[in-house]
């Protein structure tokens, strides 16, 4: 037998992109490819990229650039691109780039096997279409390895909001969700693999609205309360959340179902409700304070994270201003801040732009004040007992890493046999981003 191909997939973005190059591999093992960890020995590289601001997208062709060396000493070498800058920017990136030969968006991963038999015929492929079979069932045929502890796991794809900065709804399309008896199903045979930790993905999640086994559908909390059926799965996550969604029943499983970790993502981007209504967010920020009040309710000990986007078209010192006054009255415990970067085709693109040093002035602000609410909620956690699942080994010798609850790195002495399982620890203590504790 011929010695197996080798693909090496690089992964941009966010965790729907490493669920989907996990599929992509799994597809291209029936296709007879084992991937490897380097470029340098890859009979296929695939790019599985992001389109969501401006540097992001730049990455790519750089990326690109780069394997130039390795094509020509390799010419049998194929280069794909795959994600939401493939599926932005489709034919442009051939242009662009004449060494790649395949370039698949994020709707047509189940075709990738295709393709790539295309490619083998000297030929260009290319397949940005928003099919109507679900791509997951296609991309079913995995076998039944093991796994690690935590996985991802996409319930739904899609955004119809139109935030008017945001991509998304251009490259992933209208929302949709997948069936429940689906999710359920892949839920389980992940468990048997090794899995105890699930976080559903969704670039809207919690919007979530599958077919129900028997008729009708259910939203994100009765999958949520289901899913924590499932025999063997000790925790369940969630993300990305939009603040209108947060309906009561979701949030009262934050406060009664054991299984649901006490952490939610919960974007803002801004404070200031004259640029939120510029944004299309459709929230106001005293309608985001009351969703957090309502879900702290539940949960008291939630760890809440957020996005911002500081620097929007019109954004003033008293509307940044503004944000920072909405994070202090939050106080989260982890988050993500990013200059605006304009997207072409989005509505805010053709507004007037601000400067980028006040751009660059506002998000040190920011982060300054972000960092300093994280080291303290971390500091917060000394003392405290928690669950941590072991996820790998530490740097240390004897020494575990895994995840709390409240989605914590935690460094612990503890024995290999604990690894994908869930330990009660003692956190003692804490640093830039872990916190160090004892098994109780
Ligand atoms: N510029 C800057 N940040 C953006 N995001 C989305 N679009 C843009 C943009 N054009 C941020 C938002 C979103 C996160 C995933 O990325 O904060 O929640
Ligand atoms: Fe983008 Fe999220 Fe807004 Fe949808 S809700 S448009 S994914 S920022």
């Amino acid at each position: 037998m011929a010695d197996p191909k080798k693909l090496f997939i690089k992964t941009y973005g966010c965790q729907m992109n490493v669920y989907d190059s996990e599929r992509m591999s799994e597809a291209m093992g029936g296709a007879g490819y084992v991937t490897t960890d380097s470029p340098d020995d890859a009979d296929m590289i695939l790019l599985n990229t992001c389109h969501i601001r401006e540097k992001a997208a730049e990455k790519v062709y750089s990326e690109l650039g780069r394997f130039k060396g390795l094509k020509a000493d390799k010419p049998d070498l194929k280069i794909g691109v795959a994600g939401c800058v493939a599926q932005a920017e489709g034919e442009e990136i051939m242009r662009r780039q004449p060494l790649v030969d395949l370039v698949v968006g994020p709707q047509s991963y189940h075709r990738l096997p295709e393709m790539e038999a295309k490619t083998q015929q000297g030929e260009k492929a290319l397949d940005t279409d928003f099919p109507e079979e679900d791509k997951f069932e296609k991309l079913k045929s995995r076998p039944k390895a093991r796994r690690a502890p935590s996985a991802f796991l996409t319930v739904q794809e899609g955004c119809d909001k139109f935030c008017a900065f945001c991509v998304v709804p251009y490259t992933r399309g209208a929302e949709v969700s997948r069936p429940a008896e689906r999710v359920l199903a892949e839920a389980r045979d992940l468990v048997e693999r090794g899995v105890a930790e699930i976080t559903l993905l969704g670039q809207n999640v919690n919007a979530y609205h599958g077919d129900a086994p028997q008729g009708g559908d259910w939203g994100l909390a009765r999958l949520i309360r289901e899913l924590a059926e499932v025999d063997g799965l000790e925790r369940i996550r969630y993300t990305t959340s939009h603040p209108n969604d947060m309906e009561d029943d979701l949030i009262r499983a934050h406060g009664d179902c054991e299984k649901l970790m006490p952490y939610l993502h919960l974007p803002v981007q801004s404070g200031s409700d004259r640029i939120l209504k510029r944004m299309n967010r459709s929230h106001t920020a005293e309608s985001y304070l009351r969703v957090i009040d309502r879900i702290r309710e539940a949960r008291p000990d939630i760890l809440l994270s957020g996005d911002f986007i500081v620097g929007f078209p019109e954004e003033t010192d008293a509307d940044f201003e503004d944000t920072l006054k909405l994070v202090e009255q939050v106080r989260y415990g982890q988050c993500y801040s990013f200059k605006y970067s304009t997207r072409p085709g989005t509505p805010a693109a053709e507004r007037e732009q601000l400067p980028e040093d006040v751009k660059s002035e506002r998000l040190q602000r920011l982060q300054a004040l972000l960092n300093q609410q994280q080291a303290e909620i971390q500091a917060a956690m000394v003392g405290r007992e928690v669950g941590v699942l072991f996820e790998k080994k530490g740097r240390l010798p004897g020494q575990m890493v895994g995840k709390s609850d409240h989605l914590h790195a935690v460094y612990v002495q503890a024995p290999e046999s604990l690894l994908g399982q869930v330990a009660r620890v003692r956190i003692t203590g804490t640093s830039s981003n872990s916190l160090a504790g004892e098994l109780i």
